[in-house]
């Protein structure tokens, strides 16, 4: 009897995270780089669970390196798509996120992060002595163009959340770094800041008959040729 109440749990629970699995592959399946959007407002709590999702992304030593510039404001939109290409999604968007990232690493940053991890867990600033030490002896010597695209590439990251996350609110998106980077800094006036330009997504919704990709197949690697499994044995 305890053996069958079990199993029923167990197919139930397996049911949902099938359900939930599939539906990410489904939501995946449905987004596509949007090339023509209609302009459509995107509701505010969309807009805060995209931003939500992006907040939560994983990032090297927890640091979040990065953070999200949110433009609505069409007359800065225009000026934006003078230096992104000409590409009409940064206006026919709803909301356009700039992904910007730390252009160095710096002792005053990584223990202001790491501070404030400490003060969220209740515990002494102490405790990171050892790791931030550790990091930063390795990121020092790099060099500071590394330092810029070693954060840029953990925006990249959570710019990826914010495109899974939109797609399962089915809120399209065009991921983009077609922009002119150092223009963009200067126009948003990030000199200074500490932060550099990495991405663009614009927020919106699709104009079904004038989009040219819209029906098109999505296409990828076949998965033979994506997923290799490897042993100790096959490194013999
Ligand atoms: C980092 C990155 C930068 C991209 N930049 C642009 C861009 O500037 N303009 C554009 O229309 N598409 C851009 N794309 C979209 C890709 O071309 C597109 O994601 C790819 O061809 C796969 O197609 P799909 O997203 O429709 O499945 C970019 C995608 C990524 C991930």
């Amino acid at each position: 009897m305890l053996v069958l109440v079990f199993d029923s749990i167990r197919d139930h629970y397996t049911t949902r995270i099938n359900k939930k699995i599939m539906s990410l592959i489904d939501d995946l399946k449905w987004r596509y780089a949007t090339k023509k959007m209609n302009g459509t407002k995107v509701p505010q709590e969309k807009i805060d669970y995209i931003l939500e999702a992006t907040r939560l992304s994983p990032s090297s030593s927890g640091l979040q390196p990065y953070k999200v510039l949110v433009i609505s404001d069409k007359a800065l939109l225009e000026k934006i798509k003078d230096i992104a290409w000409n590409q009409n999604q940064v206006i026919d968007c709803s909301h356009l996120l700039v992904f910007v990232a730390w252009d160095k690493y710096t002792n005053e940053r990584v223990s202001e992060v790491f501070n404030y991890t400490m003060d969220q867990r209740g515990l002494p600033h102490s405790n990171m002595d050892d790791y931030k030490a550790n990091i930063l002896s390795i990121y020092e010597p790099l060099g500071q163009e590394w330092h810029a695209h070693h954060a840029s590439k953990q925006s990249y990251i959570a710019f990826a959340m914010a495109i899974a996350a939109a797609a399962e609110q089915k809120v399209d998106t065009t991921p983009m770094e077609g922009f002119l980077n150092e223009k963009l800094d200067e126009l948003l006036q990030l000199e200074g800041t500490g932060y550099k330009s990495t991405l663009l997504l614009p927020l919106g919704y699709r104009e079904d008959e004038n989009d040219w990709l819209v029906n098109m197949k999505k296409v990828r690697t076949p998965k033979e040729d994506f997923i290799t499994e490897v042993s100790l044995e096959d490194l013999k």
